[in-house]
C-alpha cells in the first residue's frame, strides 16, 4: 500500500537497539567457530527454535548466552557493521546504539575491545551513530559503578548511560547515586522502565534518575495521571512493538497501546530493541503495527519526526530532521 511504501522510506532514527541484540544465529555460529566457543545448540536452525519467549527473563536467558561469542575487538566490529548495514536499508539516519559492557567484561572480555570494537564499526558507517553504556540493573549498583570507572579512560566514545535487564524487583531507584554520578559527568540519562514493570517506576526514572527518555514506558497506560504527566512534560517513550509481543506485555499487535499513547499527545517512538531475536529490524517494526493498527499518515509522519526530535543529536543536526 501506499501507506506502507512512506513508511518503509521516510528517513527515521533508532533509539532503542541493543547491538548484542542484532546478533543474528548466523553471526553466532560463526563467531562460535572462530573464537572455539561452544554452544548449547546443534545448528542455527536449533537456535533459531528456541527464541519462543514467556516473559522478558526468558529472553534474557538466552540473549546473555548468545553473546559469549564475543570475544576479540573484530567480533564488536563485526556485529556492529552488521547492525547498521541493517538499519541503512531500511532508512535508519541516525542511530543511538545500547551497548551492556558488564555482559562482556564478566567474561573476561576487556572493555577497550568491547567498547573500540563497536565504535570504529560506527566511524566507519555512512549511518550517524551514538552509543549508550547500559548498566545491568539485576547486578549490584556497585558493579555499575566499577563498570562506569572502567568505561571513563573511553568517555568520548559514547554520550550517555542507560539501564536494562531483569526490571521486576529491580527499580530505578537502586541506581540512584551511580545516576547521579553520570549526570555529573554530563551523559545523557535514559532508563529502561514500564515494560514489564509498573507504572511507578517510569516516575521514579523520571524524578529519582532524572532520565531524559523512558525505554519502552507502555505500561504508563495503567495510570491516568502518568499519561497526562508524560503528555505534558513531551517526555519521549522508545516504543519496541514486535519486542513488546515477543515478550508477551502484549498478547498481540492488535492490542498494543501505541496509538493510544500518540493520540494521548506523548511523544513515542518506534524502535527493534532486539532485532534478531524478536523477527524483524526497524521497517519491520513499523510495517507489523501499521498493519495491525488504525495508525495513519499523519501518525508515520510524527513517529519519523519523534524519533529525531527525541534524539541526542545536536540541535543543528536535529533541525535539519524536524
Ligand atoms: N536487554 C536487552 N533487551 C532488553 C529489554 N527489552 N528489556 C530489558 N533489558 C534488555
Ligand atoms: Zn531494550
Amino acid at each position: 500500500s501506499p501507506l506502507r511504501t512512506i513508511v518503509q522510506q521516510m528517513p527515521k532514527a533508532e533509539l532503542h537497539i541493543h547491538i548484542e541484540g542484532s546478533l543474528e544465529p548466523e553471526l553466532i555460529f560463526a563467531l562460535a567457530q572462530r573464537n572455539n566457543v561452544s554452544l548449547a545448540y546443534p545448528s542455527v536452525e536449533a537456535l533459531r527454535a528456541a527464541y519462543a519467549f514467556t516473559d522478558l527473563q526468558s529472553f534474557l536467558d538466552i540473549y546473555y548466552a548468545g553473546a559469549s561469542v564475543l570475544l576479540k575487538e573484530q567480533d564488536f566490529y563485526d556485529m556492529t557493521a552488521a547492525y547498521l548495514q541493517r538499519a541503512a536499508a531500511d532508512n535508519v539516519r541516525h542511530a543511538e546504539i545500547f551497548f551492556d559492557p558488564q555482559t562482556h567484561t564478566a567474561r573476561g572480555v576487556p572493555m577497550q575491545a568491547v567498547i573500540d570494537g563497536i565504535y570504529r564499526a560506527c566511524q566507519d558507517s555512512p549511518v550517524s551513530a551514538t552509543l549508550i553504556l547500559s548498566f545491568l540493573r539485576h547486578l549490584p549498583e556497585e558493579d555499575a559503578f566499577a563498570t562506569l570507572e572502567a568505561a571513563l579512560p573511553h568517555r568520548d566514545k559514547f554520550i550517555g548511560i542507560g539501564l536494562d535487564s531483569s526490571e521486576r524487583g529491580n527499580p530505578p531507584e537502586k541506581f540512584a547515586r551511580v545516576f547521579a554520578r553520570c549526570k555529573e559527568l554530563g551523559f545523557h540519562l535514559v532508563a529502561h522502565a514500564g515494560e514489564e514493570g509498573p507504572p511507578a517506576y517510569i516516575s521514579t526514572a523520571l524524578d529519582t534518575l532524572q532520565v531524559e527518555r523512558i525505554d519502552h514506558g507502555v505500561r504508563c497506560t495503567d495510570d491516568a495521571a502518568l499519561v497526562q504527566r508524560l503528555a505534558r512534560e513531551q517526555v519521549a517513550l522508545t516504543v519496541c512493538p514486535l519486542s513488546n509481543i515477543k515478550l508477551c506485555v502484549f498478547g498481540d499487535m492488535g492490542q498494543h497501546n501505541l496509538l493510544q499513547l500518540l493520540d494521548a499527545g506523548i511523544m513515542a517512538t518506534v524502535n527493534s530493541d532486539d532485532p534478531a531475536y524478536f523477527g524483524g529490524y526497524m521497517n519491520a517494526n513499523f510495517e507489523a503495527a501499521f498493519e495491525a493498527l488504525p495508525l495513519g499518515l499523519h501518525h508515520a509522519q510524527r513517529l519519523a519526526r519523534n524519533s529525531f526530535a527525541a534524539s541526542f543529536l545536536p540541535p543543528a543536526q536535529k533541525q535539519a530532521y524536524l
